[in-house]
């Protein structure tokens, strides 16, 4: 049977995730959250003590090593739970450290290639609500709708910062625009599956919008191409 898939790129901190949460509950659909992924590997190999920072990263061997942790992840999904090994991550996995580890591991070729299947096995019926930087090009390049959402630097910073205020995390708007604006640049800038709209994509800049504004959008969309 043919699953219906609906994707959702965009820069970091741009709300993927609150917008792909929400629009995956309206529908029952399934949810990807791809990024997760990238940032358990990230966590993983600092676990496993690969340093995922430049030099060490460009070492030859290096990737062939990240692909294999990739493949034997010991993920665990339990609820709102996520489970490395016995390890239980998911407070870990939000933190701006695990974010740039994800984000220096994901330019890999091999990291990607090695995360790919898994990805496409949450392609499940009734369908998917997919978010991330490459859903719409790589990933689901057949998913019936495709969004680049975007914000404002300033905007997602400063989302970002009462995120990490109201979890305790003490952290600079000015430190928090650099972060943001460095691992941008970097899933830009890459040569495996950059960041960039899909063919096709529907673009939303959300800057000025509620979330309930930009569900309604998405469900319009969705609507008109199902
Ligand atoms: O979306 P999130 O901030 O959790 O993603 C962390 C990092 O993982 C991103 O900065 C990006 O480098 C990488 N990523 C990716 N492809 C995806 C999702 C995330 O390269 N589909």
């Amino acid at each position: 049977a043919h699953i219906p898939v609906l994707c959702i790129d965009g820069p970091t901190a741009s709300g993927k995730g609150t917008l792909a949460t929400e629009l995956a509950q309206r529908l029952g659909y399934h949810r990807l959250d791809s990024g997760l992924l990238y940032r358990l590997l990230g966590l993983a190999a600092e676990r496993a003590g690969i340093d995922t920072r430049a030099p060490a990263l460009q070492q030859p061997g290096c990737a062939a090593a990240l692909g294999q942790l990739a493949r034997e992840l010991p993920l665990r999904f339990e609820g709102q739970q996520v489970w490395l090994g016995d390890e239980e991550v998911s407070a870990a996995l939000r933190s701006e450290a695990a974010g740039m580890a994800a984000s220096r591991v994901a330019a890999l070729p091999e990291v990607r290639a090695a995360l790919l299947e898994l990805q496409r096995n949450f392609r499940r019926l009734p369908g998917l609500v997919a978010d991330g930087r490459d859903m719409g090009t790589v990933v689901f390049p057949d998913a019936a709708l495709k969004v680049y959402l975007t914000a404002s630097a300033e905007q997602r910073a400063q989302r970002r910062h009462l995120q990490l205020m109201a979890q305790g995390i003490p952290a600079t708007m000015a430190d928090l625009l650099a972060d943001l604006q460095a691992r941008d640049e970097r899933d830009r800038s890459r040569s495996a599956a950059p960041l960039k709209p899909a063919e096709g994509a529907r673009l939303l800049d959300n800057s000025e919008q509620s979330i309930e504004q930009s569900v309604q959008q998405v469900l319009d969309w969705w609507q008109v191409c199902n």
